[in-house]
């Protein structure tokens, strides 16, 4: 890939958006409040802005191998911690996707280093759902399945943090588990019951 391309790309992106407002990017600095707080994976192919049509300011961006929401990872906890806490979303989005390399990774023995306790977690939400996953005879549907789990999964991780929890009592927040599908350019929405799940969470998971 040749990088001088990029600037040449933005150099045009700039231009095509002062075409339309010459204040766009004026606007753009003076500060933020997206609605939707999107967490997905760091795939390539799984580009967040361009798959929902959603313009600069509109989405808080968190992308990671497959996905993931662990309760020790600084990271994904500081950017639910600060769009949930101090943006203010309405929307929490967990976006997995089909044919996903980290969820792969996670349904095969292999040793990958410093990715062993990252896809752990995947292989712990296989081991929550071993039965039903178990009882699906072809290989890419039990894949895909696992892809899907592994968003619910996720979600409840979302729904299991204090600033979430917090958020819910005093306004409209919403968890949603949804899935890009690669072969098609389809996004899915799990229509995870997130009410249910926040009170199934409570019950143990209660931190307010
Ligand atoms: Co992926």
């Amino acid at each position: 890939m040749d990088l001088k391309q990029i600037f040449d790309n933005n150099q045009d992106w700039v231009k095509q958006k002062l075409d339309v407002d010459a204040n766009y990017f004026e606007n753009l600095s003076k500060g933020q409040s997206p609605d939707i707080l999107y967490i997905g994976c760091a795939d390539s192919r799984v580009t967040a802005e361009e798959l929902m049509g959603v313009s600069p300011g509109e989405a808080f961006v968190h992308r990671n191998i497959a996905n993931m929401v662990p309760n020790t990872d600084l990271s994904s906890m500081s950017v639910i911690e600060y769009a949930v806490g101090h943006l203010k979303v309405n929307h929490v989005v967990v976006c997995g996707h089909y044919y996903c390399g980290g969820v792969k990774a996670a349904m095969e023995p292999a040793d990958l280093g410093i990715l062993n306790p990252w896809l752990r977690n995947i292989r712990d939400v296989y081991r929550t759902h071993k039965e039903e996953l178990n009882g699906i005879a072809d290989e890419e549907a039990k894949y895909k399945r696992l892809v899907e789990l592994n968003v619910v999964e996720q979600c409840k991780n979302v729904i299991k943090t204090a600033v979430f929890q917090k958020a819910a009592l005093d306004r409209e927040i919403h968890v949603h588990g949804w899935v890009f599908d690669i072969k098609t350019g389809k996004l899915i929405d799990l229509e995870i019951h997130d009410n249910d799940i926040l009170k199934e969470v409570m019950e143990i998971y209660r931190l307010s």
